[in-house]
C-alpha cells in the first residue's frame, strides 16, 4: 500500500518507518528541514522516499496526518485532492502543558480533531487511531510488553477504511480495537488526555501501554 506521511516528526517518523519496513511504500513529508526528511527515508529503507505534502497525498491511498493541531487549518489546503483517500489522524488537541485540550468534549467546541479533519475533507474517509500510545513506544525496538501487546483504539465511519487502518495498526505490533464511528473520537481524544496525565503523574511515562482485556 502507498502511505503518505504529512508531519514527519515523532509520530509520523516512527509510524512511517514501521510501515516502510513492513513493506509499504511510504512518502515522508512536512518538515522545516528537508535533511530530516531525507535522513528519515534513508533509515526507513528502500521503500521510503520524500516529497511535498501534496506529492505525498497525490501518490498515496492512505494519508497519515501527524501535525500539531495548531497547524491543521494551514496544512489542509496545501494537500490537494483528498476525495476518496483514507485519512488516518493521530492528532490530539492536548495542551502543551497537558492540563487539558484546546478542542474536543471538554471545550466549548465539542467536536474532536478527527471530526474537524472530516469537515475540512468531507469526501475523505477519516479514521482516528494511535492517540493512546506514545511516540517513544513506536520508536522502540518492539511494541511487546512481556507477553502483552498494547491496544490501539480506532474509529471512523467507513468500514473499508477502518479495515485498512486495523491492518496498519497490527503491522506496528499492536492489538487493533474497533471503537465505533468517528464521533467516538471525542471520547478517545479525551481518554488520550487522561492517559497522558496519568502517565506523567505516575512517573511511568513513556514506557507504558494500554490494553483492552478480553475473556
Ligand atoms: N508524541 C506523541 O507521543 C503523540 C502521541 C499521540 C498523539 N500525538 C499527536 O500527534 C501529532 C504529532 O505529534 P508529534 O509528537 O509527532 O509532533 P512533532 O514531532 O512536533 O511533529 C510535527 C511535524 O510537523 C512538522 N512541522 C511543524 N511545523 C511545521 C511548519 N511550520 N512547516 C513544516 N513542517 C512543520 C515538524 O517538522 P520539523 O520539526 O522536522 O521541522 C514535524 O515533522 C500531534 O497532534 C500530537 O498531539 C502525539
Amino acid at each position: 500500500m502507498k502511505v503518505g506521511i504529512v508531519g514527519s516528526g515523532n509520530m509520523g517518523g516512527s509510524l512511517g518507518t514501521l510501515w516502510a519496513r513492513a513493506g509499504h511504500e511510504v512518502i515522508f513529508s512536512y518538515s522545516r528541514d528537508d535533511d530530516n526528511l531525507c535522513q528519515l527515508a534513508t533509515l526507513a529503507g528502500e521503500r521510503a522516499t520524500v516529497g511535498t505534502p501534496a506529492e505525498a497525498v497525490a501518490q498515496s491511498e492512505v494519508i497519515l496526518l501527524a501535525v500539531g493541531f495548531p497547524m491543521l487549518e494551514a496544512v489542509m489546503p496545501t494537500l490537494g485532492a483528498l476525495d476518496g483517500k483514507v485519512i488516518l489522524t493521530c492528532m490530539s488537541g492536548l495542551r502543551p502543558d497537558f492540563t487539558g485540550q484546546t478542542i474536543g468534549l471538554p471545550t466549548e467546541l465539542k467536536i474532536s480533531v478527527a471530526e474537524r479533519v472530516q469537515q475540512l475533507a468531507p469526501h475523505a474517509h477519516v479514521v482516528e487511531a494511535f492517540n493512546i500510545t506514545f511516540a517513544e513506544v513506536l520508536a522502540s525496538e518492539s511494541r511487546q510488553f512481556g507477553s502483552d501487546r498494547p491496544s490501539i483504539f480506532y474509529c471512523g465511519n467507513n468500514p473499508d477504511a477502518k479495515k485498512i487502518v486495523a491492518g496498519l495498526i497490527q503491522e506496528c505490533g499492536y492489538d487493533a480495537v474497533d471503537a465505533g464511528e468517528l464521533i467516538v473520537a471525542r471520547s478517545l481524544e479525551t481518554l488520550a488526555t487522561a492517559w497522558v496525565q496519568f502517565a506523567v503523574a505516575s512517573q511511568l511515562f513513556p514506557d507504558l501501554g494500554l490494553k483492552a482485556l478480553r475473556r
